[in-house]
């Protein structure tokens, strides 16, 4: 409690320059929240470098590209952490853009399936789960519910996470457009 109380009592002493570091706190959050945003759409993300073309094109065509209800998913949604984790968000998008841009100056070929492999091996079903967050109260296939029961029990254990079942569904890789 005496604590708290010392906070308080230096907050008093010192309101000003509490003010106003309370004040910038505030507009650096806004500031780089702005500076982020060019960078984060998926029109950016996807048509900037060319090891992107098959993921921007195949995320058009995929159910989250487009779909008869006009809802679009953007690529942050499935490959960042949440903004709601904002540190966890700004450090993988920081972390993410220094390691693609490595590999896009000094990398070797663009492996598709190599990386593809990789994105599916490490991806959190949570990502699904947070806008899909009422699988079993909607009408389904009896086969679904089941395997959607012990996706959700069992998150993120192989075998039970989404993308093991529904690995296409940020890229639709069956199109003519793909096949050489
Ligand atoms: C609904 C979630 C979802 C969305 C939205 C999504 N992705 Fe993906 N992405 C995945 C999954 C799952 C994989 C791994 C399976 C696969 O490659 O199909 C993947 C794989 C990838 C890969 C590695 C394979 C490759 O094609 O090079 C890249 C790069 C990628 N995504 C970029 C993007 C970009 C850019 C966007 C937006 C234009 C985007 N993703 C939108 C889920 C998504
Ligand atoms: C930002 C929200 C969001 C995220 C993240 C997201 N989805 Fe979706 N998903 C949607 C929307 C919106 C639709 C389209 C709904 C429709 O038209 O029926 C959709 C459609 C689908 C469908 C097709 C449903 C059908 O009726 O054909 C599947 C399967 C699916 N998502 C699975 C996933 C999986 C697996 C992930 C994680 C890799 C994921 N989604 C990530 C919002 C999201
Ligand atoms: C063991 C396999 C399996 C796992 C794991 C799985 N699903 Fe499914 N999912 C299915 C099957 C089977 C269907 C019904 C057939 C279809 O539409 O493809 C389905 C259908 C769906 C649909 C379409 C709506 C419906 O019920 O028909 C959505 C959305 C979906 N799953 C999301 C997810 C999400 C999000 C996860 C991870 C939490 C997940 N699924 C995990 C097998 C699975």
């Amino acid at each position: 409690m005496t604590i708290i109380k010392n906070i308080f009592a230096g907050i008093k002493k010192h309101k000003i320059p509490f003010i106003l570091g309370f004040l910038a706190a505030v507009a650096f959050y806004f500031i780089v929240d702005a500076a982020m945003k060019p960078f984060s759409t998926s029109q950016y993300c996807g048509t900037n470098c060319h090891e992107m073309n098959t993921a921007y094109l195949s995320w058009e065509l995929s159910v989250h590209g487009a779909n008869s209800h006009g809802l679009q998913t953007q690529c942050i949604d499935c490959h960042l952490p949440p903004k709601s984790e904002y540190i966890n968000h700004l450090v993988s998008k920081g972390l993410t853009g220094i390691k693609d841009s490595y590999v896009h100056h000094f990398g070797g070929e663009y492996d598709v399936e190599a990386i593809k492999k990789e994105v599916v091996e490490h991806f959190p079903s949570k990502r699904c789960l947070r806008c899909h967050n009422n699988l079993l109260g909607k009408p389904g296939s009896p086969g679904a519910r089941t395997a959607h029961i012990s996706a959700i029990n069992d998150a993120d254990k192989e075998g039970t996470r989404c993308v093991d079942c529904h690995e296409n569904v940020g890229h639709e890789r069956h199109s003519k457009l793909f096949s050489e």
